[in-house]
């Protein structure tokens, strides 16, 4: 692979945005068919995908089938699930799991050789392949180390891509800023965004600082439909202590044994769900934070019943960085609370990738084929990556082609103060809105605030407010180009992306998966099962 590290203004044949294991496996699928770049935004390993801990889900044990994990996909999802992605998923992960083997990811293996599994939250077996607790890493570190060995591929690493080239009505590049500030355009005949998730959208977060949710921005802005963007899940143990990272305390803890207790040290999952600490995210996440509110106190996870050496071999990053903290894993009430994780939301797309707009492609947690439904699956999300990126890859290599609304997607549309705000944004005349005092931060707590684990109509229409207001002199300032630098562009593509999810939070009046409603609690099949659609121009 060759590294390119001075200005480029280039024609590739692909293009890929994002470094993850969805781009990483287009990447090897499109390297015997033209030259492909891969643009990362910081250093090629940082990604979500290195911070994935649990691992990767996939049925391959003698009590499996592919048709168990579909259901329990599927049940996890709410009611939502796309049923052609997941089966699609389920019945293909497991090949692509074992070409993982063959490019040299060390899963940890029983004493037989076969890998050893894993059982996480909603899961009916044991299915999670792993490597310790820093699964994302290894599957990083051997899926980089095969792209290097293509010559067709080159990267850019610390490359901001702010925006989609599009000509009469087809995407056929992007344009980006370098590590230095400088601007460039490359050009290529199929774009593919996997640019992972969004969880810097909120103040509280297991994600890298990377993961703002540039894909769904850059789409959105291309004028493709992104759809489901209400979902976002809150994962349910994040490390909750002042002034440390929400490092994530993996759901494989619990799996192995762990319990929640709250701050008399007792047990408290078995009130709110028949599945106790091993119940669907959405309502672990939500249970602590009303057992926190009740009793009052936090939450502790405890793994002090446990086998001590067991749980240091298990989770070696996990007991490492509470070591950091002083605390010690194996003994020491571990405080924990929910923190945003995962977006199931993104750019809509049929199960081959391919969004609504001609020559663009999106994979991975910044797409949505609407696998994961209304909550996804613990360890489905990388197995999601290496699907879908590979058959992205494979949509990549024919026509482009734009991918048709289907049955079960509605187009919500925008209201009409939106629509004014973005169309005559770009007129002389327009009444330029009042500055935007929203800094990067603000956004971030009104999201957490307004927009999180429990939403009401009055806290989200508080929240659309500012964030309406923000974006019309953004997308003003932008469309004048009068803030063209990098640190405009990521303050933009964040706001877009809160806003987006603001929106779809309050038009899904109902309660489903990652997304609650106080005032509409239950789910409401009758009128909400669909995938909310929102665009740029919608009428
Ligand atoms: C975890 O290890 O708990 C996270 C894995 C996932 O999000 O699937």
């Amino acid at each position: 692979m060759a590294r390119l590290t001075t200005a480029l203004t280039d024609s590739f044949d692909f293009l890929i945005v994002g470094g993850g294991i969805a781009g990483l496996r287009a990447a090897v699928a499109l390297a015997p068919a033209g030259r492909v770049l891969i643009l990362t935004k910081a250093d090629a390993t940082e990604s979500n995908t290195g911070y994935a801990q649990g691992g990767i889900a996939a049925a391959i044990g003698r009590d499996d089938s592919a048709a168990l994990h579909g259901a329990d996909t599927m049940r996890a999802g709410d009611g939502l699930c796309d049923e052609a992605a997941v089966r699609v998923l389920v019945e293909e992960g497991p090949r692509y799991v074992q070409e993982l083997m063959e490019w040299g990811v060390r899963f940890d293996r029983n004493a037989d050789r076969t890998p050893a599994l894993g059982l996480e939250a909603a899961h009916s077996v044991r299915r999670v392949l792993h490597a310790g607790d820093a699964t994302g890493r290894e599957i990083g570190r051997a899926m980089w180390k095969h792209v290097v060995t293509l010559q067709a591929v080159c990267t850019v690493n610390h490359a901001l891509v702010s925006d989609l080239i599009v000509e009469e009505g087809a995407v056929g590049g992007v344009r980006y800023f370098d590590h230095a500030g400088g601007r460039h355009e490359v050009r290529g005949r199929a774009v593919l965004l996997a640019t992972g998730g969004a969880g810097q959208v909120f103040t509280d977060t297991t994600n890298p600082a990377v993961a703002t949710g540039d894909g769904v921005a850059l789409a959105y802005h291309a004028g493709a439909r992104v759809a489901d963007l209400e979902f976002v899940q809150f994962h349910p143990t994040a490390l909750n202590r002042t002034g440390a990272p929400r490092f994530l305390m993996s759901e494989a803890l619990r799996g192995e044994g762990a319990r929640l207790v709250n701050a008399s040290g007792e047990p408290f999952m078995a009130r709110y769900h028949r599945d106790g600490d091993l119940a669907p995210r959405d309502v672990v996440a939500r249970a602590i934070v009303l057992e926190a509110r009740a009793t009052p106190g936090p939450v502790f996870l405890t793994l002090a019943h446990l086998d001590p050496g067991r749980v240091r071999a298990r989770f070696p990053t996990i007991a490492e960085m509470c070591g950091q903290l002083g605390l010690d894993l194996a003994k020491d009430p571990i405080p924990v609370g929910p923190a945003a994780h995962y977006l199931m939301g993104g750019i809509d797309t049929d199960v081959w990738g391919r969004s609504s707009v001609t020559g663009l492609f999106a994979a991975g947690e910044t797409a949505c084929t609407g696998v994961h439904g209304a909550n996804r699956l613990a360890s489905n999300s990388l197995l999601e990556g290496l699907v879908f990126g590979a058959r992205a890859a494979d949509a990549m290599l024919l026509a482009p082609q734009a991918a048709a609304l289907k049955p079960d997607r509605r187009e919500v549309g925008v209201a009409a103060a939106d629509r004014r705000s973005e169309t005559e944004g770009s007129s002389a005349s327009f009444h330029r809105p009042p500055a935007s005092h929203l800094t990067r931060q603000g956004i971030r707590e009104l999201m957490w605030r307004d927009v999180g684990l429990f939403r009401t109509r009055e806290r989200l229409q508080r929240a659309i407010a500012e964030l309406d207001s923000a974006y019309a002199f953004e997308a003003l300032a932008m469309d004048a180009a009068l803030a063209s630098d990098a640190d405009a562009w990521r303050h933009f593509n964040l706001l877009t992306v809160a806003r987006l999810i603001a929106r779809a939070a309050l038009g899904r009046e109902e309660s489903r998966g990652g997304h609650f409603r106080e005032d509409y609690p239950a789910r409401d099949d009758g009128r909400w099962k669909f995938h909310a659609i929102d665009r740029r121009d919608a009428h």
